[in-house]
């Protein structure tokens, strides 16, 4: 089974890389199995202070790997939109775990950070993005919503009427733009990314581990992700089933632009 998740640990700091670079990172039902298998392995690891998560290759990830889609009957079985709550609970499950790492999680993000993706660094404490990315939630052009995690994470990071804009329009923002709203701490020429994010980390290091912990936890606990956790599934659940969803799916891998019907 080739490696799509790589991890190192260089003391205190480990790191995650999505390894699938040929696909630009795409995110299929494998690679997110090992990016949670990564993520365990960080939570078990004792003397882990920092994790730093990145791309290999020329983006940080391109989102789901559209074809998973259409693996989802043999996965789930051919009554799967039926089931596609607990999917979306499944797939949510390994963001809240991230997420939930006792210790700061650092996104650095060049290229593209794109659905998916996107909802992953959302997940993580701090975004770090080299000049150039292009970020977005493209979900709503695949007929569906950022159901793991993503619609509550950026309303909560940006509040509602930027969310609503990125989302509604699925359409992609540069580093520079994120920053100004917010989305990500730095923008930085992209042969210092990782230079950036070892020198945050190092800030980070210098404080009392505990208290970096429990002030995590409080900033995370100040907002009711459950609620908005139910109501993307609740979303994505009704969405599934439309026939604009399957010409989203059915137009990227002919590569040509979906023809919506809204039904
Ligand atoms: N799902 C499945 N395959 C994907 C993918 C995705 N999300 N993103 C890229 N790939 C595949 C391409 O099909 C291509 O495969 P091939 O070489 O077998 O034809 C390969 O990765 C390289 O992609 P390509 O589009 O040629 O790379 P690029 O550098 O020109 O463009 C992106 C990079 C990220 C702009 C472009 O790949 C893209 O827009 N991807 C789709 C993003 C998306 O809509 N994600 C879904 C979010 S819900």
């Amino acid at each position: 089974m080739s490696q799509l998740i790589t991890t190192t640990r260089l003391e205190a700091i480990f790191e995650i890389v999505l390894n699938r670079a040929d696909k630009r990172n795409a995110i299929n039902g494998e690679m997110y199995r090992q990016l949670d298998e990564a993520i365990q392995t960080a939570e078990q690891t004792p003397g882990i202070r920092v994790v730093l998560i990145r791309g290999e290759g020329p983006v940080f990830s391109a989102g789901i790997d559209v074809t998973t889609f259409l693996e989802l009957p043999q996965r789930y079985g051919a009554d799967w939109m039926e089931k596609s709550w607990m999917i979306t609970r499944e797939f949510q499950a390994v963001l809240n775990r991230l997420e939930q790492l006792p210790v700061p999680v650092i996104a650095l993000l060049h290229g593209y950070c794109l659905g998916l993706a996107m909802e992953l660094s959302l997940a993580c404490d701090i975004r770090i993005a080299a000049e150039g990315t292009q970020l977005g939630l493209p979900e709503t052009r695949l007929g569906i919503i950022p159901d793991v995690g993503g619609t509550t994470r950026l309303t909560r990071l940006v509040g509602p009427g930027r969310a609503k804009e990125v989302i509604f329009t699925g359409g992609q923002m540069d580093a520079l733009q994120a920053a100004e709203w917010g989305i990500v701490n730095h923008v930085v020429p992209a042969d210092q990314l990782l230079e950036k994010g070892e020198e945050v980390a190092a800030e980070i290091l210098k404080a009392a581990p505990l208290a970096v912990g429990m002030a995590k936890k409080v900033i995370n606990g100040l907002v009711d992700l459950e609620k908005g956790l139910t109501l993307e599934g609740w979303a994505q659940t009704q969405l599934f089933k439309t026939d604009d969803f399957m010409e989203a799916v059915q137009s990227f891998l002919m590569k040509r632009p979906p023809d919506f019907k809204g039904q």
